[in-house]
């Protein structure tokens, strides 16, 4: 049996975040979480710290070391998603307030030492966030970079274009210079787009088989769709919404479910109309170099099932 694969998921709970957590959590034999290290994105940090907590204990996992990290993008003005995800950023569904501490390092230091302790290249990145606090370690501590296994990240789009504007993506968006060092650090990098996510919709069926399951997560889980569902079908007028971040996951899970292809990704910081984009050279028509493996399709169906029989284990 190979050992546990050794990842920090960068988080803005966010209840598909939330998900995404509780789908690491719950796949301990090829997962291990070495901590969660928290950003401002879809709530301000304060809250995204506080709900990180509250979803590991959901999971019966208090002892995940949970870090507090930036605070606002690197040159920019925060932008939330409360439009989404409700003042709290879970909305739902009312969980108890978290027992469990937080950590007292800031979560950028917990970054960089955790890449100098662990041996080279047995840790991978999991951002599901604004990328504000894996720029912020590789610019503070330029030796860790070549030490990171890879990043496995939600953001950006090609064919569905934006979500926060036209042309882009909201965890891109929130902070176009940190997503720019990033793609340009040449770490090994997979890119979950809102291509893939907005193929795996929730169904009546999917929600439904979450809240069947025994046990409290499954319910929450359910609960939680139920709240953000309505702002998707609304804007689209689809029949449910995208699960975004546990494709990360799943896709560490089970890279089966998915396609995509090896392309060049660069991030606009001066469009006016345009700041955030991932302009994803799909179709190889720049010459320039590779440097993400861009997701482009899922396996729905496996997805969910993959979501459920985990989720059940919690
Ligand atoms: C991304 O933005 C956030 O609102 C979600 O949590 C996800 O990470 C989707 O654009
Ligand atoms: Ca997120």
């Amino acid at each position: 049996m190979t050992a546990p694969r050794k990842i920090i998921i960068d988080t803005d709970p966010g209840q598909d975040d939330a998900v995404a957590i509780l789908l690491a959590l719950a796949s301990p034999e090829a997962l291990e979480v070495l901590g969660i290290t928290c950003v401002a994105g879809n709530v301000p940090l304060a809250l995204t710290a506080k709900n990180a907590r509250i979803v590991c204990e959901l999971a019966g996992r208090p002892e995940v070391p949970v870090y507090a990290g930036c605070d606002a993008p690197l040159a920019r003005k925060l932008v939330t998603a409360e439009h989404v995800h409700g003042k709290t950023g879970l909305d739902g569904i009312d969980l108890p307030e978290p027992r469990m501490p937080l950590q007292k390092q800031h979560a950028v230091d917990f970054l960089i030492d955790t890449l100098r302790a662990e041996p080279a290249g047995t840790v991978t990145l999991v951002p599901i966030g604004p990328l504000t606090n894996i720029a912020t370690a590789f610019a503070r501590a330029p030796d860790i970079v070549g030490r990171v296994a890879g990043i496995v990240l939600m953001g950006g789009a090609y064919f569905e274009v934006g979500n926060i504007t036209p042309a882009a993506e909201f965890n891109i968006h929130v902070d176009p210079e940190a997503a720019q060092a990033v793609f340009a650090a040449g770490v090994p990098l997979t890119v979950m787009p809102l291509d893939v996510t907005h193929k795996a919709l929730t169904t009546r069926p999917r929600v439904e088989a979450f809240r069947a399951l025994p046990g409290r997560v499954g319910p929450a889980v359910a609960a939680w769709t139920d709240f953000f569902e309505r702002f998707d079908k609304e804007k689209y007028g689809s029949d449910g919404a995208p699960l975004h971040d546990p494709c990360t996951i799943a896709w560490l899970l089970r890279p089966d479910l998915f396609t995509g292809r090896r392309i060049n990704v660069e991030i606009e910081t001066e469009g006016r109309f345009t700041l955030g984009m991932t302009v994803a050279d799909w179709w190889r028509v720049s010459g320039r170099p590779e440097n993400a493996f861009f997701v482009g399709d899922i396996d729905a169906e496996g997805f969910y099932a993959l979501l459920t029989e985990r989720l059940a284990r919690l």
